[in-house]
C-alpha cells in the first residue's frame, strides 16, 4: 500500500503530453440505485442507500412580496441595459464589483457547503451563527403546498415559454429562465436512519440554490452547472416530518445561451454509515498500460463523520462490464486489502494497486472498443462492512503529441468533434437521457468521435453515455473568469467560487475514460490582460494537475497569441476559429472586431512541446432546408442580406457556404486542417443547434450553427462532414431540393457532398458534366444549373469506379402525412422516448420539401407527448403545444412512456386537406435493448 502518492506525469522523448490512462464517474448504488447509462448494478447489500428524489415535488414561481430580494445569494448588481444581440467576440469587460456590507444576504451560509473543495484547511468558511429565512413561510414544515404545481424532476422551469417575443432576449433563448424558484418536498428519513451520515446531492440546480431542512438553512452552491451536496445530518429528525425546501434564483443577463431554470438534473438522498467513502472519494488511475498488462491504481478517500477514530479495512475488487454495464462473471482482480486510520471528523486518503494482465482496453470506435470495468470497493470495521462503493472506470493510455495529436492506446485519432451546449431542443434544459443518447447517436452515425462540453459541465449521465459509446470529451468549466461576458455571470463570484467549482467537476469526472482534456475556460477576458490573466490561467491549470495529473489542461483562445503569457500557461493550445483566420477577407478590412491571420504556424512554432486542437470551428450557419439565391462563388462567406441572409424571414441559406464574421464554411476548415497536419483535430460549432444565441437573427428563438437543427434533423452539412469523417462509406448527397416551381429557366446551383473523389450531374438524364475533386476541395459544385422540373441525379466515383449515387425528384402538391417512429419499443419508466417524425409527401411519396401546413398532433395510449417541434429558428411555438407548423415537411413530437403502464401508444398527425397518418409504439416493461 501506497499513501496518497501522486501518479506521474511522464514527458515524451519530443516533449509530447503523455500519461497513463484513467478512468470512470463512481456512483454508488445500493438498495434502489442505479446506475443510469450503465444499466442496473446491484452491489451485495450494502450500508450505503441512494434513493432516488426524482418524485414528489411541489413548485412554486417567485417569493412572497414581503420576502423579495430578502434571501439572495448577494447582493445582485442593476443591469442598466441588457447586452442582447452582442457578437460572440466581443471582449469581456471588467467585472462588475459588488458592495459589501448588506445584511440581507445568504453568502456567508452558503459558502461553507463548498469548504471540502478548498485545499487550503485555513481558508474554509465558518457558517456564522443565525438562521437567515427561518421566518420564511416556504421553509416551514406546516405551510401548506398544495396549491403549488407538482412535479417530477429534471424539471425546467422555462422551456414550455410562453416565448417573448419582444426586448433584448434572444440572446438567451426568449424563455423566460430568469427569476426565483421553490421546490418542497418531504425526506423519507426513517428511526432506523439515527446515527446515519444524509446527503442531499444535487446533479445540477439552475441557479443560485439555498436549501432549508425544518425551517433550517443548510447551504447551497451558487453554480448552476455543478454537481454539489449538502450534509443534512444534522437538519433532520429520523422518524419525524422531513421537509425539504430548495430556493433557486436565477439571474436575467447571465448566459450567452439559454441556460434553463430548476432543478433540471436529478436529486439525489444519499445515506450512509458514519464512515464512509468520501463524495466523489475514489480515483481510479491505470499509469501503465499495455495489451499485456494494466496497473489499476485505485484511491480511496474515506470521510469518519463520527466522534471517534476509526481504522477502516478497505479492498478493492475488479469486475469487467459489458456493453449495457452489467457485470461480466467473476471479478478479474482483487487489490490486496490496505488500512487507514481516519481520525474523528477527519477525512484520510489510501491508494493501492494491482496488475491486471491482458486488460481489454477502453478506446474509440470504430477502430477500437470502449470496454469498461467497474472498481467495487468494500470498507470495514472490525469485519464489519460499512460501505461498499462501485467506480466504473476504463482502461487506456493517452498521449497528446505536438505533432501527431491525440493518440489512444498508441493510435492516433483525429478529432472529429462537436460542440454542444446542455439543451436538448424542445426538451430544454431538464436532462432525459434518451433525448442526450439520440443526439450522441446521430453525431456518431455522421462519424463524430468526439464532444467539448461547451462551456460547462454536463448532467454526469451524459458521461456515462460518452463513456459507452468511447467518444473523447473535453470537460470545460468556465465560460468567464474575473471579466463578464454579460452582466450577471459567473464572474460576479467567481473570486469566491473558481477553486470549490472546479475541483467539483475534476473530482466528479475523473474516473471517466472518455474525458482526455480539462478545458478550465472558454474565451475568457483574461487574454487580454497579459501576465495577470495568464496566472489565474496558471493557478487553474495547478488546480486541475493536483486533482488529476493524469490529463492535460487547456483554455480556449479566440484572440491570444502565441507571444503571449496566457497561450503558455496551460499543456495544449487550444484555438476558436485562429487556426484559419478570423476576418481576413477584404470586406472586413478596418473593421474592430478581432482581426487575425491564420495562427496554427504561430502556435506550433511558439509551442514545440504542446498539442493545437481546434476547439470551435466553423460556426457556419444554415437554417435547414431554406435555399437562398444569388450562390455565392466562394468558398466561405459572412451572412448578409441577399448574401447568404434574409433579415425579413431571419433564415440563412443551407448551401453551407456562410459563416458567422469570425467564422468559416467546413470547406475553409478542413483545407485548413489539411494544410496543417500537426493539429490535432477540430470540435464544430457546434453538432446540434441549441436555445439561445440566435447569430445573426436575434429575434429568434434558436442557433443556425448546428449541423443537426433543433428539432435533430440533419442540416445537409452533415453530410459534408460525414463525407469526410467516415470516408470509407459509400455515399452521395445533393442539394438543394429539386422543387422550385417558377424558378424554371433560371440557374439554381447544384452542390454534392460525397465520400468519392468525382462525381457526375444529371438533369433529367442530362449529364451536367463529370468533375473531379481538386487539391483542398470537399464539396462538387455544378454552380450554372439551370432548373427544369423532373429528377436530379448524382452518380460518385472512387478511383474511377462507380462507388454512390444519389437523387432526388421534383414533388407535387402535399397530398398526405407520413408518421415514423424512430424507436417503436419503449420502456415504461415515465422516461423514455420516442422522437415521431411527421414527413409532408405528395401523392407519390416525395417530400414536399417546402411544405408548412399546421399539423395536430393527436396521442392514444400509455403515452404522452411533451414536445414538439420543426427545427425553424424562428418559430414562436410554445414546444409543449401539440399544434405546430411543419418546417420545409418535416416536424417531430417527442413521446414519453407513462410510468408504469404498458401497451400499444398511437400518435396520429392530421393536417386540413392532406391525409393524416399514425404510428404505434409498444411501451414495455423490460424491452429489448
Ligand atoms: C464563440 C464562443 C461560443 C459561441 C460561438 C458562436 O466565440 O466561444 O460560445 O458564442 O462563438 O459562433
Amino acid at each position: 500500500m501506497t499513501l496518497w502518492p501522486v501518479p506521474r506525469r511522464i514527458l515524451g522523448a519530443a516533449g509530447s503530453w503523455r500519461n497513463g490512462g484513467c478512468l470512470a464517474f463512481s456512483t454508488l448504488l445500493a438498495g434502489i440505485g442505479m446506475l443510469a447509462g450503465s444499466g442496473t448494478m446491484t452491489a451485495d447489500a450494502s450500508p450505503r442507500e441512494r434513493v432516488s428524489l426524482e418524485e414528489g415535488w411541489r413548485f412554486h414561481k417567485g417569493d412572497p412580496e414581503d420576502f423579495a430580494a430578502r434571501l439572495n445569494y448577494d447582493v445582485r448588481p442593476e443591469v442598466a441595459r441588457s447586452a442582447d444581440g452582442k457578437e460572440a467576440d466581443t471582449r469581456p469587460e471588467q467585472a462588475i464589483r459588488i458592495p459589501a456590507g448588506s445584511k440581507d444576504v445568504l453568502k456567508p451560509w452558503i459558502l461553507p457547503t463548498g469548504n471540502a473543495f478548498l485545499r487550503d484547511k485555513t481558508r474554509w468558511h465558518v457558517r456564522p451563527p443565525g438562521n437567515p429565512g427561518g421566518d420564511h413561510p416556504f421553509v416551514q414544515t406546516d405551510f401548506n403546498d398544495s396549491t403549488w404545481q407538482p412535479v417530477t424532476l429534471p424539471h425546467d422551469w422555462a422551456i414550455a415559454g410562453p416565448f417573448l417575443s419582444d426586448g433584448p432576449y434572444g440572446g438567451m433563448g426568449r424563455l423566460p429562465s430568469w427569476g426565483i424558484g421553490w421546490y418542497r418536498r418531504k425526506l423519507d428519513i426513517p428511526v432506523s436512519d439515527r446515527g446515519r451520515s444524509l446527503f442531499l446531492d444535487i446533479d445540477g440546480a439552475m441557479s443560485y440554490s439555498a436549501v432549508w431542512v425544518n425551517g433550517k438553512l443548510v447551504g447551497g452552491w451558487p453554480y448552476g452547472y455543478n454537481s454539489w451536496r449538502v450534509d443534512l445530518t444534522p437538519y433532520v429528525v429520523p422518524g419525524g416530518v422531513n421537509q425539504l425546501a430548495i430556493r433557486l434564483d436565477n439571474p436575467p443577463d447571465s448566459a450567452r445561451w439559454y441556460p434553463g431554470g430548476g432543478l433540471y438534473r436529478n436529486a439525489w438522498l444519499t445515506k450512509t454509515q458514519p464512515v464512509h467513502v468520501a463524495q466523489w472519494g475514489t480515483y481510479v488511475t491505470t499509469p501503465q498500460v499495455s495489451k499485456q498488462a494494466a496497473t489499476v491504481q485505485v484511491q480511496v478517500s474515506v470521510d469518519n463523520d463520527a466522534a471517534a477514530s476509526a481504522k477502516v479495512d478497505i479492498v478493492t475488487a475488479i469486475h469487467a462490464l459489458d456493453e449495457t454495464g452489467a457485470k461480466i462473471g467473476a471479478e478479474v482482480a482483487r487489490i490486496a486489502p490496505v488500512s487507514v486510520q481516519v481520525d474523528a471528523r477527519d477525512n484520510a486518503r489510501v491508494t493501492a494497486s494491482i496488475i491486471l494482465s491482458r486488460p481489454r482496453l477502453w478506446g474509440p470506435p470504430p477502430t477500437q472498443k470502449p470496454n469498461r470495468y467497474v472498481a467495487l470497493t468494500t470498507l470495514s470495521r472490525e469485519g464489519e462492512v460499512v460501505d461498499r462503493y462501485e467506480t466504473p472506470f476504463g482502461i487506456r493510455s493517452l498521449r497528446f503529441d505536438p505533432n501527431t495529436g491525440v493518440h489512444v492506446n498508441g493510435e492516433r485519432i483525429v478529432i472529429q468533434g462537436v460542440n454542444n451546449h446542455h439543451d436538448l431542443g424542445a426538451l430544454g434544459a431538464a436532462f432525459n437521457r434518451r433525448a442526450a443518447e439520440r443526439q450522441l447517436e446521430m453525431l456518431r452515425e455522421m462519424g463524430a468521435n468526439a464532444i467539448r462540453m461547451a462551456h460547462n459541465p454536463p448532467d454526469p449521465q451524459l458521461l456515462e453515455l460518452t463513456d459507452r459509446m468511447g467518444l473523447l470529451v473535453v470537460d470545460e468549466i468556465f465560460d468567464s473568469w474575473e471579466t463578464k461576458k454579460t452582466p450577471l455571470d459567473f464572474h460576479l463570484i467567481f473570486s469566491d467560487w473558481h477553486e470549490q467549482d472546479l475541483r467539483a467537476m475534476l473530482r466528479r469526472d475523473r474516473n471517466h475514460p472518455s474525458v482526455v482534456l480539462w478545458s478550465v475556460g472558454n474565451e475568457v477576458g483574461e487574454q487580454y490582460t497579459d501576465k495577470e490573466g495568464a496566472a489565474i490561467g496558471r493557478r487553474l491549470h495547478d488546480i486541475a494537475r493536483e486533482e488529476d495529473p493524469t490529463r492535460p489542461t487547456t483554455a480556449s483562445m479566440n484572440w491570444a497569441k502565441p507571444d503571449m503569457p496566457f497561450a503558455a500557461a496551460f499543456d495544449v493550445v487550444n484555438l476558436n476559429y485562429q487556426g484559419e483566420g478570423i476576418r481576413q477577407d477584404l470586406e472586413f478590412e478596418g473593421t474592430e472586431r478581432i482581426r487575425t491571420p491564420p495562427q496554427y504556424p504561430g502556435f506550433h512554432q511558439a509551442f514545440p512541446d504542446k498539442a493545437i486542437l481546434s476547439s470551435e470551428t466553423a460556426s457556419t450557419l444554415s437554417s435547414r432546408g431554406v435555399y437562398l439565391f444569388p450562390v455565392s462563388d466562394k468558398v466561405s462567406a459572412p451572412v448578409r442580406d441577399g448574401r447568404g441572409g434574409d433579415s425579413k424571414t431571419r433564415q440563412v441559406s443551407a448551401y453551407e457556404l456562410h459563416a458567422v464574421d469570425f467564422g468559416s464554411s467546413p470547406d475553409k476548415v478542413f483545407a485548413s486542417l489539411d494544410h496543417h497536419p500537426y493539429v490535432a483535430g477540430e470540435f464544430v460549432w457546434t453538432g446540434f443547434d441549441y436555445l439561445g444565441e440566435p447569430t445573426p437573427y436575434y429575434e429568434a428563438r434558436s442557433s443556425y450553427s448546428g449541423i443537426i437543427d433543433l428539432a435533430g434533423f440533419p442540416k445537409d452539412r452533415f453530410y459534408l462532414y460525414q463525407s469526410r469523417w467516415r470516408a470509407d462509406l459509400p455515399m452521395a448527397h445533393l442539394l438543394p431540393h429539386w422543387t422550385w416551381p417558377g424558378r424554371e429557366g433560371q440557374i439554381t446551383p447544384v452542390h454534392v457532398f460525397t465520400s468519392g473523389d468525382e462525381a457526375e450531374l444529371f438533369v433529367n438524364g442530362q449529364s451536367q458534366g463529370r468533375k473531379k475533386k481538386g487539391p483542398f476541395e470537399y464539396r462538387l459544385r455544378w454552380d450554372e444549373v439551370v432548373y427544369q422540373p423532373g429528377e436530379l441525379r448524382v452518380q460518385a466515383y472512387r478511383d474511377g469506379k462507380l462507388w454512390a449515387s444519389a437523387e432526388t425528384h421534383t414533388a407535387g402538391a402535399p397530398a398526405r402525412l407520413e408518421v415514423a417512429a424512430d424507436r417503436n419499443v419503449i420502456r415504461a419508466d415515465g422516461k423514455d422516448l420516442s422522437f415521431v417524425t411527421v414527413r409532408v409527401l405528395d401523392e407519390q411519396g416525395r417530400l414536399a420539401p417546402t411544405a408548412d401546413p399546421r399539423l395536430r398532433f393527436r396521442i392514444d395510449g400509455p403515452g404522452e407527448i411533451v414536445a414538439t417541434d420543426n427545427g425553424d429558428p424562428t418559430d414562436m411555438t410554445s414546444f409543449a403545444s401539440h399544434e405546430r407548423n411543419a418546417f420545409n415537411g418535416l416536424s417531430l413530437a417527442v413521446v414519453r412512456s407513462v410510468p408504469g403502464r404498458t401497451g400499444t401508444i398511437t400518435v396520429r398527425a392530421e393536417a386540413d386537406s392532406l391525409r393524416s397518418a399514425s404510428a404505434s409504439i409498444k411501451s414495455d416493461a423490460e424491452p429489448a435493448r
